[in-house]
């Protein structure tokens, strides 16, 4: 198991350009289930996330071109051969949540789909009993065993569906199976994130009828039949995010580059509570990350507030600001995991429930410590850019699955960091 080795102290300077979004191309590679034709998605980012979809897919039947050279971020996807019961195994599903993104375009396209159930994870209990009640609105069978969802359609009928919740993936899976229904649906409280707007952006490229992703309510029109399409993948917002966040902590003059500054919205408004100058250009933000920092209080939010995926971030940051800071994780129960690595390095943060109370500044310095999950990993990298002496983070796979070359990246603009493999044992 590789782990990061981090020297902190160094302010971050340079450009750093942010690559396509995991999370966006997640659900764009699934759509590639939808149709015989071949779906060419550019922008794709290198992460393990993607590989593992890559798998799931191949799993099924399907041709998965990865692209080489300069074409490196292009997947072309053709499902004209998928296996007649198609299924995402245990295996894959416990690594990869979003891998339940297959279910409602298998039961549109094929009539039949077999999804492991996820179970439990680090980050609280994360069922998909939305997804299955959005399929069953939509006419189909779900049946459960040996810890397998099985959903069986002849075609699926539009309907009206208002989510309980708002579930991002759960928006994008219900939205893939309505685009090949038959007749028209409405669905109501989705998820307004990005990536859903992307996607719908992608399936309309197809031959899809959406309207109104990116709001609350979204109306398809079902077709019969879904064709190829070309699409890019938008700029991962989410590292973006991480990488402001960064150039804030570390005092630096950073430009990050290559992404959507209107997907910050509440990230920005929030930086500019705690005191951070930075500049907003078309597609890129500067951060300059000189002056003391002022404690804010943060509470995560669905889409357009404050991202769940950037709070262990932001807790980071938040330990460096003079004050108290009270952030509210209000999406996932159990997403605190960074919070006892921290401590370790000398955060002074108690958690209550779904509050944590970070005081600040408090220096930090350098531990040997544990990754838990994808974004408890990028706060323990921002926390050791910043801690004095060396900081040694294992489990590092985690970054790997949604974060593309971070060392090089941060490698690049300045950051004392290497990746190590795992030590063999002295005979
Ligand atoms: C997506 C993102 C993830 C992000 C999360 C919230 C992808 C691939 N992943 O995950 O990075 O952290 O949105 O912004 O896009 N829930 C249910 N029943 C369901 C589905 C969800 O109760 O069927 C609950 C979850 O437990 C959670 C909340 O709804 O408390 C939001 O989850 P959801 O939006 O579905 O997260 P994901 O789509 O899995």
């Amino acid at each position: 198991m590789d782990k990061f080795v981090i020297r902190g102290g160094t302010p971050l300077l340079g450009t750093i350009k942010i690559s396509g979004a995991k999370n966006a191309a997640l659900p764009a590679m699934a759509a590639a289930l939808l149709t015989e034709e071949p779906v060419i998605l550019e922008n794709i980012p290198q992460v393990r996330d993607i590989e593992t979809e890559r798998r799931l897919l191949a799993a099924m039947g399907a041709e998965v071109e990865l692209g080489y050279g300069r074409a490196q971020h292009r997947t072309t996807i053709c499902t004209r051969n998928l296996s007649a019961n198609p299924e995402a195994s245990y295996e894959l599903v416990k690594t990869m949540r979003a891998s339940s993104l297959v279910l409602g375009p298998l039961v549109a396209r094929i009539g039949f789909a077999r999804v492991s159930m996820p179970g439990g994870c680090a980050i609280g209990a994360r069922p998909i009993d939305l997804h299955i009640k959005g399929l069953e609105r939509l006419g189909a069978t779900i049946t459960q065993d040996h810890g397998y969802i099985e959903a069986r359609a002849t075609r699926l009928k539009g309907n009206h569906i208002v989510f309980d919740k708002i579930t991002v993936t759960g928006t994008e899976d219900i939205m893939m199976a309505a685009a090949l229904a038959e007749g028209d649906s409405v669905m109501e409280n989705c998820a307004r994130e990005p990536e859903v707007a992307d996607l719908a952006d992608l399936l309309n490229k197809m031959g899809a009828k959406i309207e109104g992703a990116g709001t609350s309510t979204i109306r398809i029109r079902g077709v019969e039949k879904l064709g190829g399409a070309r699409h890019r993948i938008i700029p991962d917002r989410i590292e973006a995010a991480t990488f402001i966040i960064a150039g804030a902590l570390t005092g630096g003059d950073l430009l990050v580059s290559g992404m959507e500054p209107l997907h910050q919205t509440a990230l920005l408004g929030k930086l500019e509570e705690v005191g951070v100058k930075f500049h907003v250009t078309e597609d890129s933000v500067r951060v300059m990350g000189d002056g003391p920092l002022k404690a804010a209080d943060m509470t995560t939010e669905e889409y357009p507030g404050f991202p769940t995926d950037v709070q262990a971030q932001y807790m980071a940051l938040a330990t460096q600001a003079e004050g108290t800071s009270i952030v509210v994780e209000n999406i996932f129960e159990n997403r605190f995991m960074h919070v006892q690595e921290l401590v370790r390095m000398g955060a002074n943060i108690k958690v209550e429930g779904r509050r944590a109370v970070v005081r600040g500044k408090s220096p930090l310095s350098g531990a040997a410590v544990l990754a838990s999950d994808l974004r408890a990993s990028a706060s323990l990298v921002l926390a050791a850019l910043v801690a004095d002496g060396e900081t040694i983070i294992d489990r590092v796979y985690h970054i790997d699955r949604g974060y593309e070359h971070i060392e090089e990246k941060l490698r690049g603009v300045g950051a004392q960091m290497r990746r190590i493999g795992e030590l063999l044992p002295k005979k």
